[in-house]
């Protein structure tokens, strides 16, 4: 793999796209503290916006309204206590945003070309001084530039079992069946939408995480940001 200057690894920008369940948000957390830099988890913005729209009784097909909303989103990431803390105009939404409902309807406003297009000036000022950040589209339209690009995979019967448990910790009564048939049509329409639909940038590095432990998953990931910036 190609050795980018020690100058343009000062404020690294590392994308990090991939299914759900794959282990994206995991792994941009654990990088963001080894290496010391904000963490972006951009799916939460997708979910904040479903939120939004959800308390004000906006359809999921009204693209021009949801664009709208998202053109005024106004949306911070806060560390606190050693975790990031969404906030969406000014109340604090990181639990919020995770029921089974807001998970639902944040995959179908996300497909609106507008929404996703009023949303990417957004990002790129998160990232603006070195991130972490993922999602599906980091890589391959939001910084198109970012040393070092991973896109990380996992089996759909993993990232059901990881979703199942992750529910049952937060005290949701979940079907494993139902998840994987969930997952499955996500993946199919995160993938298939005609705007920036979930896919490998070419010059992204395929981790696939079934086999391994979340330790393991990071030190491969920081192996790889180590071939692009040596001094990391
Ligand atoms: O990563 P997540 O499950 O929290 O994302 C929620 C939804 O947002 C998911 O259905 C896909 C969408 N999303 C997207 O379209 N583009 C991104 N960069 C991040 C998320």
């Amino acid at each position: 793999m190609e050795k980018i200057p020690d100058s343009r690894c000062k404020k690294l920008k590392i994308a990090i796209d991939g299914p759900a369940g794959a282990g994206k948000s995991t792994l941009a957390r654990l990088l963001s503290e080894r290496l010391g830099l904000p963490c972006v988890d951009t799916g939460a913005i997708y979910r904040a916006l479903a939120l939004k729209a959800y308390r004000l009784g906006v359809s999921e097909d009204d693209e021009e309204r949801l664009s709208q909303l998202a053109k005024e989103l106004k949306i911070e990431f806060k560390k606190q206590n050693n975790s990031w803390r969404v906030y969406l105009d000014g109340e604090d939404v990181t639990e919020a945003i995770r029921s089974p409902e807001i998970t639902r309807l944040s995959s179908p406003i996300s497909k609106h070309p507008r929404v996703r297009e009023a949303l990417i000036g957004l990002q790129q000022e998160l990232a603006k001084d070195g991130v972490v950040m993922e999602g599906r589209d980091i890589g391959t339209v939001i910084i198109p530039d970012a040393e070092v690009k991973i896109f990380l995979t996992a089996s759909v019967e993993e990232r059901a079992r990881r979703r199942y448990l992750e529910l049952k910790q937060k005290g949701y009564e979940v079907d494993l069946e139902k998840l994987k048939q969930e997952i499955k049509e996500r993946d199919e329409r995160d993938s298939t939408r005609s705007v920036a639909p979930l896919k490998k940038a070419e010059d992204a590095v395929i981790l696939n995480t079934d086999n391994l432990s979340i330790e393991e998953m990071v030190e491969a990931a920081l192996r790889i940001v180590k071939e692009r910036c040596g001094t990391r």
